[in-house]
């Protein structure tokens, strides 16, 4: 640990004020230089009040510190500013980081969305990106995207009580609108994957609109700000448990029985074409089958998807 994560988590287990001295002492380090490492931490942001008895770290049911996480907080890498949590989550993914590694940022100055468009990204929203090694072949990892939005919609239903569907193949929609968007890349090495990184932004208590005019936020939907923190933490542990006993069946299941998507007129745009159809079924791999205007069916891995 370095000397500031010491301070942090000196001071997170206290949860009171902790005297200068008692820092020095636990850290075999000056005061002043006690003082100096937590001027950098309250310069990056870090909520640490100091008074004449010591210093205090003020909690804050939705702050998005690592040290908030419980068991998750070795796992969780916090951004107060960041270009894109894809970005971080691949430079970390690139540098061996364990399976269920996150990047999280508070606001995102370059968000990407699906078809290179922006993802407005301001304070408030919930962006983050959890990078996953699992042992499944490629083909599989349609189906991992069905299930990151699966287990976020669920939990926006149970935890908050909104009405959340799915678009496929992973966008979350309240209504019409638009509450929540998915996009990942993947790594493979030999044939396998090795590192799948899911980027996830949630419309929380940020109010989307230049952008993306058929958004809404959770706080639009329920009238009041909702903390995030803890809408993180449980997909993480719901999306462990998933991965951990990944089921292809139960996923196109639970994705069919939460979907708006099937028995629909759509058009699935790609980098490279157009195709337009009555979506009729998802494949086993996740792929939407459409029935196209001539009566055949044609199955689309991968794109974005309107509804017509
Ligand atoms: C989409 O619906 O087009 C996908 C939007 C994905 C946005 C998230 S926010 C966290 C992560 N970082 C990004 O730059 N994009 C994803």
């Amino acid at each position: 640990m370095t000397p500031k994560q010491k301070i942090l988590s000196l001071l997170n287990q206290a949860g009171d004020v902790v005297s200068g001295e008692a820092l020095s002492a636990q850290l075999g380090i000056s005061r002043v230089s006690v003082w100096k490492h937590i001027k950098s931490l309250v310069a990056s942001g870090v909520p640490i009040v100091p008074s004449p008895k010591g210093y205090h770290l003020t909690r804050d049911a939705d702050s998005l510190f690592p040290w908030e996480f419980g068991e998750w907080q070795d796992r969780v890498h916090y951004f107060r500013e960041t270009p894109s949590t894809m970005d971080d989550a691949m430079a970390l993914a690139r540098k061996r980081c364990p399976d269920f590694t996150v990047a999280v940022a508070q606001r995102q100055t370059h968000g990407r969305g699906r078809l290179k468009r922006t993802w407005e990204s301001a304070d408030g929203g919930l962006y983050f990106t959890v990078v996953i090694r699992p042992e499944i072949p490629i083909v599989m990892t349609g189906l991992v995207n069905l299930a990151a939005a699966i287990d976020m919609a669920d939990l926006l239903r149970t935890q908050h009580g909104v009405d959340a569907r799915l678009k496929w193949p992973n966008d979350i929609l309240v209504g019409d609108r638009k509450l929540c968007g998915i996009l990942s890349q993947l790594e493979a090495e030999g044939g396998r994957v090795a590192h799948m990184n899911i980027g996830i932004g949630l419309n929380v208590n940020n109010a989307p609109q230049t952008d993306a005019p058929n958004a809404v936020s959770l706080k639009a939907l329920l009238g009041r700000p909702v903390p995030r923190r803890r809408i993180l933490t449980a997909f993480l542990d719901a999306f462990n448990k998933r991965i951990s006993i990944f089921d292809p069946r139960i996923v196109i299941e639970q994705w069919k029985s939460l979907n708006v998507t099937l028995g629909r007129r759509v058009r699935i745009l790609t980098t490279r074409a157009e195709v337009e159809g009555t979506a009729v079924d998802v494949d086993s791999h996740g792929g939407l089958i459409l029935e196209l205007a001539d009566g055949t069916r044609q199955s689309v891995m991968a794109g974005d998807c309107f509804h017509k």
